[in-house]
């Protein structure tokens, strides 16, 4: 009773303290500093000492609060995930002792800003909770040490790519989500009334890439797509990051050169960047892959399935024309052990406007990028470029080209072999950080059974 009653204040008599997030503390060592945070853990030693880790997002600080700083009213009742101002010293961790940055704050005064219930975050999110209770919590699961570090590669793999394609002149574009084409099927398509007309949320961007190769040569963008997949595996969201590129004047071999390159380089720009640690946090093992990569056409994917007795899901062996789903594509991929492009994937079985290959015509130009761990995280191809084939393909596919009048007309004025591929960021960073569902890697996921929070 007697100890709610302990004010403290701010001595004023005490040098100014200069404020500063956590990371940039180094360099106000034995100084006065004021630090805003979420207390992150906190520990009490006795009645008179209290140690706070405190988070702002740049890093952790270790801060010591003793005798009536941990005795007031807002101490006793501190709790994780409160937001609190610390003033106080920088100080050099005794030696044989650690501390985040080597230093801790020993603090001479400390204010709440926000508090947060009795327990924290406890309460709601524990080991024991199910997967389900986590997602339903992603708002504050986030604030934890992993999650965090995930968003934080996952801003550090943006930027990667983002300079990969500047450094080799690609121009950035920002094609509209809201579109009236299919790209990929009407199966997965999100339909909604647009002003009396029926539109969909965008599976792909790649027909607006295909339309600014003429003005702007190699362009690329970074957009979310979406997919009505109501198939609940451990690499389908219903909304992703879709980083997509297209190229004029390419054959099929500089494609999958280009996409060597593009996951080899931006692999490696991450490692290099502050943000490669982090990696090795979560995925101690991570190398930057070598090159070249292994090619295996589809057929040959349907021969390597036979021997390595790798069946459909009724028993019987994949033919040519099956799609070879997620799970035996993982199990061929994990066998094989090392990315592969898989290449030449049957017409009948792919894209509208997939270029045939002149070789063997019932095939297609077409790639799928698998990487251990995760299957496929890159679908890319060369495109139709006569207008009368992609006729052709519109009427396979059962589309009316009506809505297409702008992408036919990509193949009236001065057509060109060209091509490109989309890769999904949440599977790209599964594959980074060796996790293993790409609703991790996604800050709020979107699938079948939730859009919430
Ligand atoms: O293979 P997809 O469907 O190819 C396209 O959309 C092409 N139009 C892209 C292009 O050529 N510009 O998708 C490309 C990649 C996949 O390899 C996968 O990484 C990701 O997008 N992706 C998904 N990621 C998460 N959830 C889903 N439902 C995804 N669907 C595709």
């Amino acid at each position: 009773e007697e100890s709610k009653s302990i004010v403290i204040s701010e001595d004023p008599a005490l040098p100014a303290a200069s404020a500063s997030k956590i990371n940039g503390l180094s360099q106000y060592r034995g100084q006065r500093v004021k630090v805003y945070g979420w207390v992150h853990r906190l520990r009490r030693q006795g009645k008179n000492m209290m140690f706070v880790v405190l988070r702002d997002g740049t890093g952790y600080l270790q801060c010591i609060l003793s005798d009536n700083l941990c005795k007031t009213y807002e101490a006793l009742l501190l709790t994780t995930e409160s937001s609190v101002r610390i003033f106080g010293t920088l100080k050099e961790v005794p030696e044989g002792k650690s501390a985040p940055g080597g230093h801790e704050l020993d603090a001479d005064y400390w204010e709440i800003v926000g508090r947060s219930p009795a327990g924290g975050v406890d309460n709601v999110l524990n080991v024991e909770s199910n997967s389900d209770v986590m997602y339903q919590n992603r708002h504050l699961w986030i604030r934890g040490e992993n999650m965090s570090k995930i968003l934080k590669v996952r801003h550090a793999t943006i930027k990667a790519f983002r300079d990969h394609y500047y450094d080799r002149d690609y121009v950035e574009v920002t094609p509209p989500t809201m579109v009236q084409c299919q790209v990929e099927g009407g199966s997965t398509l999100f339909k909604f009334d647009y002003f009396g007309e029926e539109a969909y949320l965008t599976q792909s961007s790649q027909l607006y890439l295909e339309t600014c190769i003429p003005a702007l040569g190699n362009v690329y963008c970074i957009a979310q797509s979406y997919r009505a997949e109501s198939s609940h595996t451990r690499r389908h969201l219903s909304e992703f990051t879709h980083i997509e590129g297209e190229l004029p004047f390419i054959t099929f071999d500089q494609l999958l050169e280009a996409l060597e390159d593009l996951v080899c380089d931006t692999a490696q720009r991450i490692m290099d960047s502050k943000y490669g640690q982090l990696v090795l946090d979560l995925h101690p093992e991570f190398k930057v892959p070598q090159r070249p990569f292994k090619r295996m056409d589809y057929r040959e994917a349907i021969a390597y399935c036979k021997e390595h007795d790798i069946k459909k899901e009724d028993g019987t062996y994949f033919e040519f024309g099956d799609d070879i789903p997620e799970a035996p594509e993982r199990k061929m991929t994990d066998m094989i052990g090392e990315p592969i492009l898989l290449c030449r994937f049957p017409k009948a079985m792919k894209a509208f406007y997939m270029q045939p290959d002149l070789a063997d015509p019932i095939v297609t130009e077409s790639v799928d990028l698998l990487l251990p761990n995760v299957g496929e995280i890159i679908g890319g191809s060369m495109r139709i470029y006569d207008e009368k084939e992609l006729y052709a393909g519109f009427k396979r596919e059962g589309i009316s080209p009506d809505n297409y009048y702008w992408y036919v007309d990509q193949r009236k004025y001065g057509t060109t072999p060209h091509g490109g591929y989309g890769l999904g960021l949440e599977r790209y960073l599964m594959w980074l950080l060796n996790s293993n569902n790409v609703r991790e890697t996604c800050l709020y996921p979107r699938t079948a059974d939730r859009c919430k929070p």
